[in-house]
C-alpha cells in the first residue's frame, strides 16, 4: 500500500515508518521539515501536498501539539493550539486527503487514552483526543467506497515517559505502539477506536 505518515520523525510515527517499511509497505513520510511538507495546523499546506503526491491507500497522522496546564492556568494560546493543531489539524487531515484516498483507503489519527484516564493538567489534551474519537465514529458513516476512519488512542509510551521521568517500565515502547496502527490498517474496523494491544483504558 501507499501509506502517507504525517508525523514521521516523531516518537510514535518513525516506528510506525519503520514497520510499515518492513511489512513491505510504500512510505511517504511528512512533517512540518519534510520536502513536500505538511503543516496540519495550516490546512492549505495539505491541499498543496497531495496535489503533488496524488492518490494514496492510506493516510497516518501521529502528529499534532495539545497544551498541558493546569486549568487554572490554561491561557487563549493554549487553548487555540490545542484546538487548531492536535484536533482540527487532523480533522482537516482527513477531510482534506479524503479526495485523494482510494477506494478501500484508511485514515488513521491519533488520540490518546487521557481521553479516557485523564491526569491534572490535561484538560485540553483530553478534551482534544475524545474529540478526535467523536469525529473519527461519525466521520466513519460519512465515508463512502469502504474507505475507513479510526482514531489510535495511545497510552504515554516507554521512550516517552523517560523523557518525562515518569516510570517507563509499564507502558509499551514505540515499536509496540505501532502494531496498533498498522493492524489498523490492514484490518477492517471502522469509526472504532483503536488501542494498543494490552492498554485497552475500558477493559482496566
Ligand atoms: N508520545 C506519547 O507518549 C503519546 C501518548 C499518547 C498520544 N500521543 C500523541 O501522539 C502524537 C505523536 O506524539 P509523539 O510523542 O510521537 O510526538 P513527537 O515525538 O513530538 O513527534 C511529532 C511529529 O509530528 C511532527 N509534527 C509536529 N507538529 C506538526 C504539525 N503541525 N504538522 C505536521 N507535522 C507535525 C513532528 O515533525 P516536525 O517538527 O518536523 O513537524 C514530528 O515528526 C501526538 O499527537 C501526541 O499527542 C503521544
Amino acid at each position: 500500500m501507499k501509506v502517507v505518515v504525517v508525523g514521521a520523525t516523531g516518537t510514535i510515527g518513525g516506528a510506525i515508518v519503520q514497520l510499515l517499511k518492513e511489512k513491505g509497505h510504500e512510505v511517504i513520510e511528512v512533517s512540518r521539515s519534510s520536502q513536500p511538507s505538511i503543516d496540519i495546523a495550516e490546512p492549505s499546506t495539505i491541499d498543496l501536498f497531495f496535489d503533488q503526491v496524488g492518490e494514496v491507500d492510506a493516510i497516518i497522522s501521529a502528529a499534532g501539539s495539545a497544551a498541558f496546564a493546569p486549568l487554572d492556568q490554561l491561557t487563549e494560546d493554549d487553548m487555540q493550539l490545542s484546538v487548531t493543531s492536535k484536533l482540527l489539524g487532523q480533522v482537516n487531515l482527513v477531510r482534506r486527503g479524503l479526495p485523494k484516498l482510494r477506494p478501500n483507503g484508511v485514515a488513521i489519527i491519533t488520540g490518546g487514552f487521557l481521553a479516557y484516564k485523564p491526569a491534572p493538567q490535561t484538560s485540553m489534551i483530553a478534551m482534544v483526543n475524545a474529540g478526535l474519537e467523536g469525529f473519527a465514529k461519525a466521520a466513519a458513516l460519512d465515508i463512502t467506497e469502504g474507505r475507513r476512519v479510526l482514531v489510535v488512542h495511545p497510552p504515554w509510551v516507554a521512550e516517552t515517559a523517560v523523557k518525562l521521568g515518569m516510570d517507563a517500565s509499564i507502558w509499551p515502547d514505540a515499536a509496540k505502539t505501532a502494531e496498533a496502527y498498522v493492524a489498523a490498517l490492514e484490518g477492517t474496523q471502522n469509526g472504532e477506536p483503536i488501542f494498543v494491544e494490552g492498554y485497552n483504558p475500558v477493559a482496566s
